[in-house]
């Protein structure tokens, strides 16, 4: 377990906007910055990241919390996993103590940190082997040169070379330490069983490792050496617990920051189209590797930018896996280029013919739009037949469909009208043809479903109608916590009843309203904010927003963010000129008021409770009775007196409206 003093460090050491910024566009907005929610599709920049607080929120999801908890959302870490990413990140050295973990809890983490491990073990050792051993050297990077690679590119993509011994790596890593079980389930070695030593997955191959957005080695794709037939060009790893292709992109951790930067994404076919385009100083490209382009992998581009241009092979494979891809795309709402290369070349050796400038030029004034594109593709296929080229017509308008945004819909379906001289009614009634047909198969897929899970019915039940007695005091119980988050370390200067002065910090006196009244929290997530607090200061340390930011406590970090946001928003409205009353101008008025409004609304929760109950006891326990009636008059007459010293007319005796 990551001891306390390491967490504090990594809380105390990392940004939020550092982190968050490898994977949101972040723009400045007043003191804070703005980007697109990564959790949510939007169009209007709903996610805020405060430099001052060290928080962010999503104010499309709900979503909030610390630089931590967003790793946890994003790359769906568990809480030590994204502290020790952070961690890695900023050269902190983790210290471990020893405290007792679940059995389970801790064989299932280290399950996946040793599948994590190895592979960096494997990256390890695969360019060890390269640049050190003489095979490595005489047959592995020998291919890499004859391929014009150099070797600040080979270092950056961290290739490597499996040597021919068939259990080279698997006696490697057993002799290391790591057991057969995660060799196996890696998929760096199997274990056949007339073969005790265990035989490595990859031999005699390059080696290209696959990482994760982050940076992590996920998996490995090998490449043989000679264009033999018999065997697969490539050997990917399979899938594990920590390697999923369909959520994996090749090249998307080196390119991120130039996806973003230049707002476009390429996106190739494999692993040396990636690694020839940044040779050549061109940056913001990705790989699908092989697999035909998925929801996820396009979201992941998302993230970065929405502009994809797709360049592929002038072969015939290339343009059927782009068809299928400009149709993914669209449905995602990116916009798209498609560019196509001469015959013969791909962009590896397109790259490697002409100059960096050439190759952007080219690019840039070569791609088409999906539609020339298909167009071009289509056309020519159908030369002069005119069914054909009917078909051809309704394939492209079967793309415009995918489009959900019906006003570049409408746009796309103009430019084809333009484009084959046919009106624009035909064209829209075939769009609805192709829509239905879309929906059709989106229903049935719906219907499945459906059918699949019971229906449910909506009663509802009695106990989740909140009345407003109760609204108010949860209301009012929520309010009190926040002022503590907030401010809870600001110092009070306060007079008792004999006028002598005294100083309270603000979660002193709420928290001693609190314990006074015995009051019950309605909440859960309050009710352990409070607890850490007394708990604070029985240990003599002041426990406000910051402090509970570094919990692991999903609800509480979110809450407090929620919080401490509050006061951020609203100083962004100044400067559209919208003046909002001024939270934290008055926090000492505010703590004495929202406490009074408080012990308002607990003593009408009190009073409700008793007289639903007290008429029962008349005839049971008259004493009981009576006694309940006392207390009602009693809690009245408090009310009474807390009205006065709010200054609350009688007749609204609120000041909340609804
Ligand atoms: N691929 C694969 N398995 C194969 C063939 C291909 O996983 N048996 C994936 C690889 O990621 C490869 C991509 O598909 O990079 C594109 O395949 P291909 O065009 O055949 O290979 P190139 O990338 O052109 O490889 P090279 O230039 O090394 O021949
Ligand atoms: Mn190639």
């Amino acid at each position: 377990m990551i001891t306390k003093q390491t967490i504090d460090k990594i809380f105390s050491t990392i940004r939020v906007e550092e982190i968050v910024g490898e994977y949101v566009q972040l723009k400045r907005a007043g003191s804070n910055y703005k980007g697109l929610s990564p959790f949510h599709d939007e169009k209007t920049p709903s996610f805020v990241v405060s430099p001052s607080k060290q928080i962010w929120k999503d104010f499309s999801t709900g979503k909030g919390g610390t630089a931590i908890s967003f790793l946890m959302e994003i790359e769906n870490f568990t809480y030590p996993e994204a502290l020790r990413h952070a961690a890695k990140k900023y050269g902190i050295e983790i210290e471990e103590d020893q405290r007792e973990f679940s059995e389970e809890a801790k064989s299932a983490q280290t399950e996946r940190d040793l599948l994590y491990k190895i592979h960096e073990v494997a990256n390890n050792y695969f360019q060890e082997t390269l640049w050190d051993s003489e095979e490595g050297k005489s047959i592995g990077l020998a291919y890499f040169k004859e391929r014009e690679l150099k070797d600040d590119i080979i270092k950056k993509f961290q290739l490597g070379y499996s040597p021919e011994k068939k259990n080279a790596f698997t006696e490697y890593a057993l002799e290391k330490g790591y057991a057969k079980e995660i060799l196996e389930k890696s998929g760096l070695s199997i274990f056949p069983e007339n073969t005790p030593t265990g035989v490595d997955r990859f031999r005699e191959r390059v080696i290209f490792p696959i990482h994760s957005f982050s940076g992590r080695v996920l998996g490995f794709g090998a490449r043989i050496l000679k264009n033999n037939v018999k065997t697969a060009k490539y050997l990917n790893s399979p899938e594990t617990e920590i390697y999923h292709k369909s959520n994996v992109l090749y090249g998307l951790n080196q390119g991120k920051q130039a996806i973003s930067r230049k707002n476009v994404c390429f996106l190739v076919e494999g692993y040396m189209d990636v690694i020839s385009l940044h040779m050549s100083g061109i940056e913001n490209v990705v790989a699908s590797s092989g697999t035909s382009l998925t929801t996820e992998q396009i979201k992941l581009i998302k993230r970065l930018t929405e502009n994809v241009t797709i360049l592929f092979d002038g072969d015939n494979a290339g343009i059927k896996a782009s068809f299928r891809s400009i149709d993914m795309l669209l449905t995602e709402g990116m916009n798209i280029r498609v560019l196509l290369f001469p015959e013969g070349d791909d962009p590896d050796s397109f790259a490697r013919k002409h100059p960096q400038e050439y190759v952007e030029k080219f690019i840039e004034n070569e791609a088409m739009d999906f539609i020339d594109f298909k167009a071009e593709i289509l056309l020519k296929e159908a030369g002069s037949d005119p069914i054909k080229k009917a078909e051809a017509i309704r394939n492209i308008v079967k793309s415009v469909a995918f489009v959900q945004n019906a006003l570049k819909r409408e746009v796309y379906l103009k430019e084809v009208s333009n484009k084959f001289g046919l009106s624009e009614q035909s064209l829209f009634n075939e769009l609805d043809v192709q829509k239905q047909m879309t929906q059709n198969q989106n229903q049935t897929v719906q219907q499945q479903k459906e059918n699949k899970a019971p229906k449910l019915e909506i009663v509802p039940k009695p106990e989740l109608e909140i009345d407003s007695v109760q609204f108010n005091i949860l209301h009012q119980e929520n309010r009190l916590i926040d002022l503590m988050l907030m401010f809870g370390d600001m110092v009070l200067q306060r007079k008792n009843e004999n006028q002598e002065k005294y100083e309270v910090t603000v979660i002193e006196e709420i928290l001693h309203h609190f314990e006074e009244e015995q009051y019950e929290f309605q909440i859960e997530t309050n009710k352990k904010i409070i607890q850490n607090i007394q708990e604070g200061i029985e240990n003599d340390e002041l426990r406000a927003g910051n402090f509970f930011l570094t919990l692991m406590d999903e609800d509480i970090t979110s809450k407090v963010a929620d919080a401490l946001l509050i006061p951020d928003e609203l100083s962004d409205w100044t400067t559209r000129n919208i003046f909002p009353p001024s939270i934290g101008d008055h926090v000492d008025l505010e703590v004495t008021n929202d406490i009074l409004i408080h012990k308002y609304y607990y003593i009408h929760y009190m009073i409700k409770q008793l007289t639903s109950e007290f008429e029962s006891y008349r005839d049971t326990d008259p004493e009981k009775y009576f006694d309940s009636i006392k207390k009602i008059m009693m809690l009245n007459e408090l009310s009474r007196k807390i009205t006065e010293k709010l200054g609350w007319s009688p007749v609204t005796k609120s000041p909340i409206k609804f």
